[in-house]
């Protein structure tokens, strides 16, 4: 039995929650407060029921900050536009395996490019979807809320998919990432840690605090 991989904590501040009007100052901060990567929440208004931002907007905010670009695609066709999001400056690129796409075509092609991937399943998706997939991941993203707005309320029921993304990688000796995304502050990440992630996305707990190293801090030491 090889020894189980276990990532180290990174916590990932969500640029969805920030002032859009200071959009490079608050992704520079976001590193300046302590932040381990830059989360960018890409919404198509199709996926989701909302629009964010498009690739032109991510290679703006390249110059601002060396944090890790993570970026979440909640886009219909990843297959289409992942490659404009890389050529944008990305780091990583997570995509949904409930869009309509080729996921492993998708997957391969963004690792082929020398990108990390990411695969995202939402609340309502069982594990099982993503099992097919699991050597094809830098990172496993179980969203903890139903995707497409900030401030919303961690959904406890997605604790059981964070434990089953354990249980598989070292069933498998892989060596994925678990990152979890929405509702997350100290008190859910503890759960969410408990669980077994490593990665923690946030907006509203980091850009909306007074002090927002100390609400880094406290998503790091949860
Ligand atoms: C999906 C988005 C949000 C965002 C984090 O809706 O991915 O979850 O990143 O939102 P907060 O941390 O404000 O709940
Ligand atoms: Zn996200």
């Amino acid at each position: 039995m090889t020894t189980p991989f276990l990532p180290p904590r990174i916590v990932a501040p969500s640029i969805l929650a920030s002032d859009y009007g200071k959009f490079g100052n608050e992704a520079a901060d976001a590193e300046a407060q302590g932040g381990d990567w830059l989360h960018l929440d890409v919404m198509d208004g199709h996926f989701v029921e909302n629009i964010s931002f498009g690739p032109g907007v991510v290679k703006a905010l390249r110059p601002h900050t060396n944090l890790f670009f993570d970026v979440h695609l909640m886009i219909t066709r990843p297959d289409h536009y992942w490659e404009a999001f890389a050529k944008a400056g990305a780091n990583g690129i997570t995509v949904h395996v409930e869009s309509h796409h080729d996921v492993q075509m998708t997957l391969k092609k963004i690792r082929e490019a020398g990108l990390k991937t990411g695969l995202a399943l939402n609340p309502s998706t069982p594990f099982e979807e993503v099992q097919p997939f699991l050597t094809d991941i830098d990172l496993l993203l179980v969203m903890t809320v139903v995707p497409g707005f900030g401030g919303q309320s961690f959904m406890r029921e997605t604790l059981p998919k964070i434990e089953a993304g354990v249980t598989e990688r070292n069933r498998q000796g892989l060596r994925y990432h678990i990152e979890v995304d929405g509702g997350i502050d100290a008190h859910t990440a503890a759960d969410a840690t408990r669980a077994g992630a490593n990665a923690l996305v946030a907006g509203t707990t980091i850009f909306k605090a007074a002090d927002r190293a100390a609400a880094i801090r406290s998503l790091r030491d949860a």
